[in-house]
């Protein structure tokens, strides 16, 4: 297997395999929040991330959700298709949680009557400036189609997610996707799902079960990882 980089991460690093249509990732145990403004490591995260974003995509594909994840070949590393990244972050909400309570003056965890999409521009020097439907087709980011399936792939995610997790006793308050475009132009689902870029809150306490007991040194932040692998997957 060749081993050349392409890409380093805060989270995970890309390398090329010797076959052209598909790409290694490497999980690491690097954390960051506030835009790299905070840096530290969560021990064994990449190993849970690595497991748990193998078993959603996995549950996705089961209920006909198409995505780039071919398969673990390591307890940190996965191989995945590869694609043309669409440059947007996705962030699907439930609850109001987050940025999103902030900018609007809400206690986290008011309910919303409908799912919210957000789009940001996936770019770390400008902080991901959240754009909407015009600033993505003014700036050619995607196509009026490719941001519908975007979108219809998001509910749908979001629809099989939330109703696995109300069985595991977790509530799914919000995430981020991320797509691709596939050889034949088709847009598929990639990067990871993981406590890194969702926010689970335990259905009966709310306890958090994220990253952000680590964005709000919150301590625990390793348990709060495990306890998602142990509802998971039972590990
Ligand atoms: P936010 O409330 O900070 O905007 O985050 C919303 C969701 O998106 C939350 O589950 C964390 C996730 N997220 C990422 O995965 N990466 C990011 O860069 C940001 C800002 C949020």
């Amino acid at each position: 297997m060749s081993d050349k980089k392409i890409y380093e991460g805060k989270a995970k690093i890309l390398y090329e395999t010797d076959n052209p249509e598909e790409i290694l990732v490497y999980y690491k145990d690097d954390a960051t929040a506030g835009n790299g403004a905070k840096k530290g490591t969560i021990a064994d995260k990449g190993i849970m991330n690595n497991k748990m974003t193998a078993f959603f995509f996995d549950l996705l594909a089961k209920n006909g959700v198409a995505h780039h994840y071919l398969r673990v070949i390591s307890d940190r590393e996965a191989i995945v298709k590869k694609l043309t990244i669409i440059p947007l972050e996705v962030i699907i909400r439930n609850v109001a949680a987050g940025s999103l309570a902030q900018r609007l003056g809400l206690a986290e965890g008011t309910p919303m009557r409908l799912p919210v999409i957000e789009l940001c521009y996936k770019n770390d020097e400008l902080g991901d400036p959240m754009v909407n439907r015009y600033h993505v087709l003014a700036m050619n980011f995607a196509t009026d189609d490719e941001l519908t399936a975007i979108q219809n792939i998001s509910l749908k995610v979001n629809d099989v997610l939330k109703n696995f997790l109300k069985e595991k006793k977790v509530d799914l308050i919000d995430f981020k996707l991320e797509f691709g475009r596939d050889k034949d132009g088709k847009v598929i689902l990639a990067d990871e799902i993981s406590p890194d870029n969702c926010r689970f809150w335990d259905s009966d306490t709310k306890e958090k079960l994220d990253k952000d007991r680590f964005r709000r040194d919150l301590g625990g932040v390793e348990d709060a990882y495990k306890e998602m692998l142990r509802r998971l997957t039972g590990m």
